[in-house]
């Protein structure tokens, strides 16, 4: 892996006004941000293979899916299966979008049945490795049948077209059946990642109807089982949810306890039932699936994603940004529980007829590497996976990887928060020897598929950007009147049409659909990220602007965490600030001011921790706890959070300022300075 061949800036045509002033590495990921100025173009080899490969044609693409997204998406639109052909490509009344109206099709179809004709009948679908170490290559015949038996479980169940069943499941290949069976037959599903609690399932369970969990009895994390039916049976308690049945997964073996007359186990209920199951033509238009994600209030927002609109995408990105092709192995470490599990382990890489690999557990188990073993023993060409864990390998150190041979990688993806230069530069270097193009790719659960992203034959990269726009994007950076700012200023991210893929609603709240994403900029979407445009046009996402967190990846509202602590008996009011963190990018600070009588104590601030934990989950888990005997509010009573995070980072006062005095102090003056 040599360094010296990697790193060299190019200065061609799209790359010219930006190569000359190559720096280092800064030591500050924000003050690198500001001057990177390297510029890197993938391979003549890599070009010659790619399916775009100029940056002239990636321009006319990206100008006629803005200009005709008639044409442009009715020409990609055909390459999925319809059972109906669409008659109309987009019908758009701001903010209401409908794609492909008129046709039909089904997921499930487009993900399995259409590949049996060829030779990838017999081709791995999915490939699995379980943390203990079990392996399983299932191919697309395979799939298809486990897919059409567990619909018909589903059936049995009672499940219909349109219902909702919520799937809280180890990474296991059942996951990716148990979403494709529900695509199959038209329910709904919503899948809770394995990190949230039972009060977030119920929660879920609650807003969205459902009328079925699946489940496993456990999952494996780090040698640990993570006891998810019992989450399960806590969320359930009481018997006040919709829920009907719950299907119970075998994977880790330990007791758990079956409800009679609501809980099945998954393996029983295959004897049942056989292996034919007709696939529900759907609508483009007709519900796919609710993933709930955090907002800027308590209350999390279940984003609804269509059909035909959201597999186009989930398909076109696959094809575009990641490049698969037959022989690729490809390999996205994300959990099933996210977006990017639903879009980049499932949905598009299936639709492309590609082999998508699945590892159930973390990166550092056994040892710190874990990951470079399954791209070795694999021979993974296309992985993608988030800055957060990129740092984390950083800081296991480079040994880690140089016992294993990457060589099989080709392309490398980032998601989830803004890369750093030096972690983009480390993965670059160290994890795709300085061949591999890295696609860092700007998106959203909102979004359904990649926004802003390299093409990465064609768009030369930057460490830290998401560089140009995705086909039927049209991003721009405005001040908050809409205009667009100028060169390096940073502004709101807006997207200015709508897309194949976006949200279609928040489930059960359609005032909260339009107040949150369409009324800021009227007709335009406001993504809730900052961000600026550097002279190349190239986008440098800044992150959120509003109330919501980006920790380790995960999206967290801080009220949602605020309502947690309050939900305490010894808390009288809490507020949630993030702080810069190295690993994580965003750790969790709470200011916490505590009921008359209640001493403040180490162990209060330990149970308060576990108290988030239990209500949110470990995904929440507050870094610190700062007590306060108040907070700084405004005259109006808005707590000063642009405050409390320059506390929280140790910006505003030298020395210590983690003292009940110090806060004290600050909001004693806020209160006096009336600051609105
Ligand atoms: C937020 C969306 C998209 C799937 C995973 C997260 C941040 C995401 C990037 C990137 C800079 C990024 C944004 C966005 N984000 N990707 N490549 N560069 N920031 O999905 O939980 O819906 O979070 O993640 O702030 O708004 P999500």
């Amino acid at each position: 892996m040599s360094k010296k061949k990697a790193a060299k800036p190019v200065s061609k045509k799209a790359a010219k006004p930006a190569a000359k002033k190559a720096v280092k590495a800064a030591g500050s990921s924000s003050k690198s941000l500001l001057v990177e100025n390297r510029v890197f173009k993938p391979s003549a080899d890599f070009v010659k293979k790619a399916r775009i490969s100029s940056m002239a044609q990636y321009q006319k693409m990206h100008a006629e899916s803005l200009k005709n997204p008639d044409k442009f998406f009715g020409r990609e639109a055909k390459e999925l299966s319809w059972s109906r052909p669409f008659k109309k490509v987009l019908d758009w009344k701001c903010p209401n979008a409908k794609w492909f109206v008129g046709g039909q099709l089904n997921v499930s179809v487009n993900c399995l049945d259409r590949h049996l004709d060829g030779p990838r009948k017999t081709k791995a679908a999915i490939i699995w490795e379980g943390e203990p170490g079990e392996k399983r290559v299932i191919t697309y015949q395979q799939l298809h049948r486990d897919v059409c038996r567990f619909a018909n479980v589903l059936k049995r169940h009672k499940v219909k077209k349109g219902d909702r069943v919520v799937i809280y499941m180890p990474m296991v290949p059942e996951a990716a059946v148990a979403m494709l069976a529900c695509t199959r037959i038209g329910a709904m599903h919503s899948v809770v990642f394995g990190g949230f609690s039972a009060e977030s399932i119920k929660d879920r369970v609650t807003d969205c109807g459902a009328t079925m969990v699946i489940t496993a009895d456990g999952g494996y994390r780090r040698g640990a089982v993570v006891a998810l039916k019992k989450n399960v049976d806590d969320a359930l308690k009481g018997g006040d949810t919709p829920v009907k049945s719950v299907i119970v997964l075998r994977r880790t073996g330990q007791d758990v306890h079956i409800e009679e007359g609501r809980d099945y186990w998954w393996h029983r209920e295959l004897e049942y039932v056989d292996a034919k199951c007709p696939a529900v033509a759907m609508d483009s238009e007709a519900p796919l699936f609710i993933l709930y994600t955090s907002g800027s209030t308590g209350k999390p927002k279940g984003i609804l994603h269509t059909t035909g609109g959201y597999l186009l995408h989930a398909y076109m990105t696959s094809k575009y940004v990641f490049d698969l092709r037959d022989d690729d192995v490809y390999w996205c470490t994300a959990d099933i529980g996210w977006v990017t599990g639903h879009s980049y382990m499932v949905y598009g890489p299936l639709a492309m007829g590609a082999t998508s690999l699945m590892y159930e557990g973390a990166p550092n188990w056994p040892e710190n590497d874990r990951f470079w073993r399954i791209i070795e023993e694999y021979g993974v060409t296309v992985f993608y996976t988030a800055p957060t864990a990129i740092r984390a390998f950083m800081k296991w150190g480079d040994e880690w990887l140089k016992k294993h041979d990457l060589s099989s990688l080709r392309l490398l993806g980032t998601v989830g928060e803004p890369i750093n230069p030096e972690a983009w530069m480390w993965y670059h270097n160290q994890v795709g020897g300085g061949r591999c193009p890295i696609v860092d790719t700007w998106w959203q659960t909102e979004t359904g598929g990649h926004m802003i992203t390299p093409i990465p034959g064609a768009i030369p990269t930057k460490p830290g950007t998401a560089t140009l726009p995705f086909f039927g994007v049209d991003a721009a950076v405005v001040d908050d009147l809409g205009k667009e700012v100028g060169k390096d200023e940073q502004g709101k991210l807006v997207i200015r049409k709508p897309w194949p893929s976006m949200l279609r609603g928040i489930w059960g709240d359609k005032d909260r659909y339009q107040k949150t994403y369409w009324s800021d900029f009227k007709g335009w979407y406001f993504a809730g990220d900052g961000a600026r445009r550097d002279k190349d046009g190239y986008f440098w996402i800044i992150g959120r602007i509003d109330d919501v967190l980006n920790v380790a990846g995960h999206r967290l509202g801080t009220a949602e965490v605020e309502s947690a602590l309050v939900s305490h008996a010894a808390v009288a009011e809490a507020a949630v600030v993030g702080r810069p963190d190295e690993l994580k990018g965003q750790g969790v600070v709470c200011f916490v001011t505590v009921k008359e009588g209640v001493k403040t104590s180490r162990d209060l601030s330990e149970e308060l921790k576990k108290h988030v934990r239990k209500v949110i989950g470990p995904v929440a888990t507050p870094d610190e706890i700062r007590f306060a005997a108040a907070l700084p509010k405004t005259r109006s009573g808005k707590i000063m959070r642009r405050l409390l995070k320059q506390i929280a980072s140790g910006e505003t006062l030298k020395g210590d300022t983690t003292t009940l005095e110090d806060i004290n102090v600050i909001a004693a003056l806020a209160a006096a300075s009336g600051e609105d």
